[in-house]
């Protein structure tokens, strides 16, 4: 006998959980399948972010900032240390911790909104007048018969042709968190987002880190200037970057891996390294899902094919996050997840792709939020643009952490802004203010004319506001 539910969500990651708990809220009878198991065996609900991806990464590179602060800065503050060391068992057991207490808020959220959990792999059965009918495959089967479906089955690493990821010396993201020791020396493939990261964490713990990128620019969906800067300050870390390199051949060696490449100049170049993350991207996740069973169609790319309100090519059948197109990130998959679920109650939401910031976790900080100056320009837009360097503000001079700028861009006639661009200390937190302006469809002025406190990074933002109109006060 299948148990009936108004919703069923596949997938329990941020797209996934969060659709389910809204859907719940909205009073619908909603279940959630997920199949992540924890070390021994358990429901480790979550997905890529709370497992292998957003949490444990930051974790492990506040630990690892710690460190680089102790061992580099601390002096500045007439702090003395002697004998630093790292204990990497402790520091993975710490992080291990902090994706644990999610998981297990996760749960709770679950049972607080009664949403019922099923731990185990979905997979579509058939579909008729009465629901979709899904499989789940676990420690204990169940069948399921759903009135809506929800997929947000995710993605997963995408690995380079003829090195699959052993997880030993080729590391995937999940092999990357759980390095047992620091490695002498470490090779990241792709200079994106997470080869930046993870190369960062390890780098600050004294890994000699080359980054292999095959494009010939630096972060190139990142503002220009504002990847330069970046560019300059990982440099001046000891992060040891090639770019237009072009990967031939990825092999297991004695002590590690080999990596065999023409670099930009078209000169052939071997590479030995003790560990070797590969980060080139994402492949979305449909694996086990049995779709052709209800006939749920993929576009070219293999993400489930959606439409601008994440409506699938079947009726009451529905995919977020990962799974579909649009960016990889966990705000967007939950946005998407909570705009489906009212939907499904008849509701109007909007997802703008255009406000959804985008963060990198280095040290500075990357973020960022709208249109980058050169997409501008190839728009043949006519903007306006204001930088203030963190240099110039008491907050960063305090903080000993004086790099990078903030930048924003506005329309020239209208003063719309267009977006703003981070590079520098907390820029994660101070890129909020910018996503809010950018949805309220604020104008360099409103920010300028606004009362920010002092001394705080947040009147950087503000200063960078003034000099769209060429009005910094303190620059
Ligand atoms: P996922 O989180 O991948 O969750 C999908 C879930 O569905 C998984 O638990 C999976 O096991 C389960 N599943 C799949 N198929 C089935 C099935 N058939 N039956 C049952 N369960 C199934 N994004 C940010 O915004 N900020 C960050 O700082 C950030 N850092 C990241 C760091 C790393 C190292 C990585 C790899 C990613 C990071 N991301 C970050 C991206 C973010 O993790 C993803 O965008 C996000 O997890 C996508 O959410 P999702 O719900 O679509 O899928
Ligand atoms: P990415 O798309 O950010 O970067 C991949 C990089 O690899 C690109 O620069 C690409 O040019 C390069 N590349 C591709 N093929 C290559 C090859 N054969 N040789 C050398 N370089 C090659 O992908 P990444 O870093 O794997 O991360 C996946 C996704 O996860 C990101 O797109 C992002 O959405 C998400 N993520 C988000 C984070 C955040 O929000 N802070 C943190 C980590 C991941």
């Amino acid at each position: 006998m299948s148990k009936a539910f108004d919703v069923v969500v596949i997938g329990g990651g941020p797209g996934g959980y969060v659709a389910a708990i809204r859907a719940a809220q909205l009073g619908f009878n909603t279940a959630c399948i997920d199949d992540w198991k924890n070390a021994l065996g358990g429901p480790a609900p979550g997905g890529t972010c709370t497992n292998v991806g957003c949490i444990p990464s930051k974790a492990l590179l506040q630990s690892s900032e710690n460190f680089e602060q102790a061992g580099h800065h601390f002096a500045d503050h007439g702090i003395g240390l002697t004998n630093l060391s790292i204990d990497v068992t402790k520091m993975l057991g710490r992080k291990n911790t902090v994706v644990k207490q999610n998981n297990d808020g996760i749960l709770y959220l679950f049972k607080k909104n009664k949403v019922t959990f099923f731990h185990g792999r979905g997979s579509f059965v058939k579909s008729g007048a009465e629901g979709v009918e899904i499989a789940v495959a676990g420690a204990k089967p169940e069948a399921l018969i759903a009135k809506h479906v929800i997929v947000a089955t995710g993605s997963n690493p995408r690995a380079l042709p003829g090195a699959p990821f052993d997880e030993e010396t080729i590391l995937s993201n999940d092999g990357a968190l759980r390095i047992p020791g620091v490695p002498k020396t470490l090779g990241v493939i792709g200079s994106g987002v997470i080869g930046l990261e993870m190369g960062s964490v390890w780098r600050r713990l004294g890994a000699d880190v080359t980054v292999l990128e095959a494009l010939p620019t630096f972060l190139g969906a990142v503002d220009e200037q504002i990847a330069k800067e970046a560019h300059k300050a990982f440099t001046k870390q000891g992060l040891k970057i090639q770019l237009g390199v072009k990967i031939s051949e990825v092999k297991l060696a004695k002590r590690g891996a080999l990596i065999a490449y023409t670099d930009a100049g078209g000169k052939e170049q071997k590479f030995e390294c003790e560990k070797l993350i590969v980060s080139i991207g994402r492949v979305p996740n449909t694996i086990g899902l049995n779709a052709e069973a209800i006939g749920l169609k993929f576009d070219e790319r293999g993400f489930v094919a959606v439409d601008a309100d994440c409506k699938t090519n079947l009726i009451n059948v529905w995919a977020v996050g990962d799974v579909v197109r649009g960016p990889m990130l966990a705000h967007k998959a939950e946005e998407e997840g909570v705009a489906v679920a009212e939907r499904i109650a008849g509701q109007h939401p909007h997802v703008d792709f255009n406000t959804v910031p985008w963060v990198i976790y280095t040290s500075p900080e990357i973020a960022w939020v709208g249109q980058s100056e050169q997409a501008l320009k190839a728009e043949g837009r006519a903007y306006k643009v204001g930088t203030f360097p963190f240099m110039a503000n008491g907050r960063a001079r305090a903080l000993g952490d004086t790099t990078g700028l903030v930048k924003m861009i506005a329309d020239a006639r209208t003063d719309q802004i267009l977006g703003v661009h981070i590079v520098g200390p907390y820029a994660s937190e101070l890129i909020a203010e910018s996503v809010v302006a950018m949805e309220f469809k604020a104008s360099s002025e409103d920010i300028a004319r606004i009362c920010h406190a002092h001394p705080s990074l947040s009147e950087a933002t503000k200063e960078a506001a003034l000099a769209v109109d060429k009005r910094a006060l303190n620059f």
